[in-house]
């Protein structure tokens, strides 16, 4: 991920499946970390969404790099990056994904809106840093 610039996201595959890795600048992280809590479904990712090493509000290992299964929790469609905080028709919106099919809003953590259809954060998968700029999705300290 060498080439993934500050504020971007990349899309790799895994299993069949679209993994993004996102890289959050300073603002995005402090944006994520002081969301109002009680406009999430799921602030404290208590569902079994997460690998058991990851916790806190930006969900992922380093904070600066979130690692999600792009597919919406609801009925499958990809949503939309819209980290920018004015992306969205929403009143303080934070940054994060917006899924069309229908409706559904999630943090740049990955973690859903209160009434939206989809149910549950977006999972995040197993995985570890292999260097700085490696990321080996699937794997985990403990299954390395
Ligand atoms: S599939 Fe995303 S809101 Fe329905």
């Amino acid at each position: 991920m060498s080439k993934l610039e500050p504020g971007q996201r990349m899309t790799v595959e895994w299993r069949g499946r679209p993994v993004w890795i996102i890289n959050r600048t300073p603002e995005m992280i402090e944006r994520t970390e002081g969301f109002d809590g009680s406009r999430l479904s799921d602030p404290e990712s208590q569902e079994p969404q997460q690998p058991g090493y990851i916790s806190g509000p930006l969900r992922s290992i380093r904070p600066e790099i979130g690692v999600l299964i792009g597919i919406c929790t609801h009925l499958g469609c990809s949503p939309l990056f819209r980290p920018e905080p004015d992306a969205v028709d929403m009143d303080n919106w934070p940054g994060g994904f917006f899924c069309p099919c229908h409706g559904s809003f999630f943090d740049l953590a990955g973690r859903v809106f209160r009434n939206v259809p989809a149910p549950t954060n977006l999972e995040v998968p197993p995985y570890r840093f292999e260097t700085d700029d490696i990321i080996i999705i699937g794997e985990d300290e403990e299954t390395a």
